[in-house]
């Protein structure tokens, strides 16, 4: 198994990269692609540690040797938020860096799973199968938005206010990436009722926590510690899908439905990426107003995406 982490020497990239050469299945190679040329001695540190995951760093001419034979690339590359910027604030910056990273995937390894964090990720997904499809190599199967970061979040959020174990709480999170679009299913915890004032103000804390944590950085940065562990959980979980374990994952993909374009939905993953999208189940009316209010502002991303690579 080969993974590349393109924009591995950010706040995401290095904590993600940490924890896969620690978590990764023995055998396993991690590529580390970067511009910034600290990425050779961030892949020279973690290789001190020792685990049988062989890691490489590539610098900025090198991006096609990072790419060839990797079955999984997860891209965090770009900017992050700063206080008081909307995730669609980094579209002029990201959605050049996504696009010019996915035509080198295309290129060298059009096979592989591709594993957007870049934000605004309800539109840089779109962007990243607009480019596959016009190299003519898109697998709808094989492209993901990470959106765990937001059930993760989620679960700590429901299991604190509730008084119970993080590892007993799982909480199904549906739609896209960003604000509103965010929208975690609290009807279907199991084994957990909410008042209608803690599904409301559960519902915005969690749409919002993203904001909690670049207004508590203060210019620093966005989430990159939990992001990481969020991306992590994501690719280990496709890793051992690969191998043929029964995983399901929430996650933005292309689907078939009138909701939108992309959306988040349960997904079971297999050797071949998705294997199948399964239903998200029933909404209470709180989650189906919610859900029909957000429903235009996420096609209007995935629109956004479209257009930038088309015209
Ligand atoms: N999906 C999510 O849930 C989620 C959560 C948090 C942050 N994000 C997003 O992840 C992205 C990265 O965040 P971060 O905090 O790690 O930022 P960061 O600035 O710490 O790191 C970004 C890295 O990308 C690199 N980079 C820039 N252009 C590149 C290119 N063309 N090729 C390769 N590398 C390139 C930079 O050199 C830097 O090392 C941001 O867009 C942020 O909004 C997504």
């Amino acid at each position: 198994m080969k993974v590349a982490v393109l924009g591995a020497a950010g706040g995401i990239g290095q904590a993600l990269s940490l924890l896969l050469k620690t978590q990764l299945p023995a055998g396993s190679e991690l590529a580390l692609y970067d511009v910034a040329p600290v990425v050779p001695g961030v892949a020279v540190d973690l290789s001190h540690i020792p685990t049988d995951v062989k890691v490489e760093g590539f610098g900025k001419d090198d991006l096609g040797a990072a790419l060839q034979g990797s079955d999984i690339v997860l891209i965090p590359a770009g900017v992050p938020r700063k206080p008081g910027m909307d995730r669609s604030d980094l579209f002029n910056i990201n959605a050049g860096i996504v696009k010019n990273l996915v035509e080198a995937i295309a290129d060298n390894c059009p096979e592989a799973c591709t594993c957007i964090i870049t934000n605004p990720v309800n539109t840089t997904v779109a962007i990243a199968a607009e480019t596959l499809k016009a190299k003519g190599v898109y697998n709808k199967n094989k492209l993901f938005g990470v959106t765990t970061l937001d059930v993760i979040r989620s679960e700590t959020f429901v299991a604190e206010l509730k008084g119970l174990s993080t590892t007993s709480v799982h909480v199904p999170v549906i739609g896209g990436h960003s604000g509103t679009t965010i929208l975690p299913l609290l009807s279907q915890v199991e084994g957990v009722n909410f008042s209608d004032e803690e599904v409301a103000s559960l519902t915005h804390r969690i749409q919002n926590a993203g904001t909690e944590v670049v207004e508590a950085k203060a210019g620093g940065g966005s989430a990159t510690l939990s992001m990481g562990q969020a991306a992590a959980r994501f690719c280990l979980s496709l890793v051992a899908a690969m191998k043929g374990d029964n995983v399901v994952e929430y996650t933005y993909v292309e689907t078939n439905s009138d909701d939108a374009a992309f959306f988040a939905h349960p997904v079971r993953l297999g050797p071949n990426g998705v294997e199948e999208i399964l239903p998200y189940g029933e909404l209470s009316d709180f989650e189906q107003n919610a859900k029909q209010s957000m429903l235009e502002g996420l096609r209007n991303d995935i629109d956004m995406g479209v257009k930038f690579v088309n015209g």
